[in-house]
């Protein structure tokens, strides 16, 4: 495979540091990603998964070690400089949505591209589109609560889209569903893999759906501690 888009060296995570609480959550973990690649990470809870997506999404810092992300070395990077990335960068699907509760499922697809300066008839125009190819065309005007926990996945995922990241980052994303609508929210996460080449990287506790993916790291303790490959999209057939 090609181009690094992840490359991070001893990663090491502390909380209450300097406090008689002061823990390592993440030990030292060294991880490469490379563009296009869909990525699983397993681990039981409380291992560290969260955490390191934290810091793959640039949404925390590492309290030591290296991460440079698609050539950009985040620990030279300023704050300021970090929103822009991640928001152009990387899109963010989490197992409990995080849709603005107010705000239809038009308007909450727009809000990355509205941060990203774009104009008002165009964000709405590519909304349209994302929400189209994750098959809620006819949902558009709905309010978070009027949707189901996969309709509303499915608009977190249109929303992870807006700006055509390189990366997404996925924490869970079916831990809320049934099997059933956790299986046509992984069918979507394939085709933005294998359509749109999107680098996914996948959390979650389903040994079958980490079996899909193209490779899986299994984190215990805030290490790395197995690697493995996976079967990709057909693994089970
Ligand atoms: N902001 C924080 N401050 C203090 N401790 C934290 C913080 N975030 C996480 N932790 C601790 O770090 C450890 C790892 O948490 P993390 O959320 O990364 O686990 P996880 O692998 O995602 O678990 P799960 O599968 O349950 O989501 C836990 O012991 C947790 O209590
Ligand atoms: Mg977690």
């Amino acid at each position: 495979m090609e181009k690094k888009i992840i490359e991070m060296r001893g990663i090491v995570k502390r909380f209450f540091i300097g406090s008689p609480n002061e823990i390592e959550v993440l030990k030292g973990i060294d991880l490469d990603v490379y563009e296009g690649e869909f990525l699983a990470v397993v681990g039981q809870s409380g291992s560290g998964k969260s955490t390191l997506m934290n810091i793959m999404g640039t949404l925390d810092r590492p309290t030591e070690g290296s991460y440079i992300l698609d050539g950009i070395n985040i620990g030279e990077s300023k704050d300021k400089e970090l929103s822009g990335i991640r928001n152009k960068k990387i899109g963010f699907v989490f197992q409990t949505y995080n849709l603005i509760a107010k705000t239809d499922a038009i308007k909450n697809v727009e809000v990355p591209m509205l941060y990203a300066g774009m104009g008002m008839r165009e964000r709405h125009e590519k909304s349209r589109e994302l929400l189209e190819m994750v098959g809620m065309s006819d949902r558009i005007h709905h309010l978070p609560e009027e949707l189901s926990g996969g309709q509303k996945q499915r608009v977190a995922i249109a929303r992870a889209m807006a700006n055509d990241p390189s990366i997404i980052l996925a924490d869970e994303p079916t831990g809320a569903l049934d099997s059933q609508t956790g299986r046509m929210v992984m069918d979507i996460f394939h085709e933005l893999h294998e359509k749109h080449g999107k680098t996914i990287i996948l959390i979650t506790h389903s040994p079958e759906l980490a079996q899909e993916c193209e490779r899986i790291i299994t984190v215990k303790d805030g290490e790395i501690i197995g690697e493995r490959k996976g079967g990709g999209r057909n693994a089970s057939d």
